[in-house]
């Protein structure tokens, strides 16, 4: 339909020439502008969004990166004994043909936060019979990278074609590197990342550290440049870890947010059921785990898992090392880090489409 004929058109509706120039005008304009949007809308939110988050970033002088000098402070993941107890076996059926019965890439990867509560969703997640996952952290995407595609997939249980693989690897979350290097295993990889208050994680991180080294200076010490004066030290790990837009950033810049699902982890601990309501769907799964899988236990102080209801009598809680005593901290000093991490939680609210109510 040409030019001449859409004019004809409009004129039979009575309207005037001009008039019909300039309907035909805007016309073009919105089916040109929704053309861009759909092509590039979220490149250019991406790229919004990382333009936000530098300036603010710079607005702190946070700029000097994870390599600080009071940054070895434990950011290697798990030990092995602190998923001991919590790591099923692979279980091996020998009725299954190897065809079948193989180790394949994972679909979907927790990719963080230390301390925000990966390894109780990996646990939980394991109640599904459509999951598989691994046991100890691989570290594949951050530190193992240069052994090889193979040599990941080698750590991954056996697995029918219908079931999902899953590992967990917090640390991917804040490597810059890691969102392309899964991006080129697989463009549908599903990510999921599991937040809790920024404060609250960098204090259970300390705990961790504290539990290793009980000689280390106190939180308070380790969290601030200049105490008196209220001045946070960005550079500390700790710290870091919690700009969570920040890290985000690099991930959209991969991977569409319709790819990611952001669990809470503070509602994670008060209703295991409901976030793992969230987690099925997210996966594609049928809904199998439910509040029948959870009781809380008075002991531990968290919930608990049953497989099913016989096994009501065996709870399987996480390890000791899940659900440490924290210890207490200047509440003038927690104060001041909330207030510190405000104006970062906003640009994460506003990029994920959930507050939080961590401010
Ligand atoms: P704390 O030990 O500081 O309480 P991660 O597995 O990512 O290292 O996270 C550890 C955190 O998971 C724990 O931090 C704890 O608060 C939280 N968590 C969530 N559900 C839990 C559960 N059922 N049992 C123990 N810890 C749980």
């Amino acid at each position: 339909m040409g030019y001449h004929t859409i004019i004809d058109i409009f004129q039979v509706l009575s309207l005037s020439r001009s008039r019909c120039k300039l309907l035909l005008f805007c016309t073009m304009l919105c089916f040109w502008g929704y053309l861009l949007y759909s092509q590039f809308g979220d490149r250019f939110y991406a790229h919004t969004v990382t333009r936000l988050s530098q300036r603010i970033i710079s607005d702190n002088h946070i700029s000097r990166g994870l390599l600080h000098e009071k940054n070895d402070m434990d950011n290697a993941g798990e030990d092995l004994e602190e998923v001991a107890g919590d790591v099923q076996d692979d279980e091996v059926d020998p009725d299954l043909s190897q065809d079948r019965f193989r180790r394949r890439f994972p679909q979907a990867i927790i990719i963080g936060v230390k301390k925000g509560g990966t390894r109780a969703l990996l646990e939980y997640l394991r109640l599904h019979p459509d999951i598989v996952a691994t046991g100890a952290e691989p570290q594949f995407f951050n530190r193992n990278y240069n052994k090889g595609l193979e040599w990941y997939r080698h750590l991954m249980p056996k697995s029918l074609e219908n079931q999902l693989t899953i590992e967990k690897t917090p640390a991917y979350f804040i490597t810059k590197e890691v969102p392309a290097r899964i991006y080129a295993m697989s463009q549908s990889t599903k990510l999921i990342v599991v937040v809790r208050h920024p404060t609250t994680r960098a204090i259970s991180d300390y705990s961790q550290a504290l539990e290793k080294k009980p000689t280390i200076a106190s939180f308070e010490t380790l969290a601030f440049k200049n105490r008196s004066a209220g001045v946070v030290d960005s550079d500390w790990i700790a710290v870091q870890i919690g700009f969570y837009a920040q890290h985000l950033v690099n991930w959209i810049q991969y991977f569409p947010f319709k790819q990611l699902l952001v669990v809470n982890g503070d509602r994670l601990i008060t209703n295991p059921a409901a976030e793992l309501g969230r987690v099925q769907d997210f996966l594609g799964l049928r809904k199998l785990i439910t509040e029948k899988n959870f009781f809380f236990d008075t002991e531990k102080g968290f919930y608990c898992i049953k497989k099913t209801e016989e096994d009501y009598k065996i709870p399987h809680c996480l390890g000791k090392t899940k659900g440490r005593a924290h210890p207490d901290v200047d509440p003038e000093a927690l104060q001041q880090l909330n207030k510190f991490y405000e104006p970062y939680n906003r640009i994460f609210y506003e990029m994920v489409g959930e507050d939080f109510g961590w401010d």
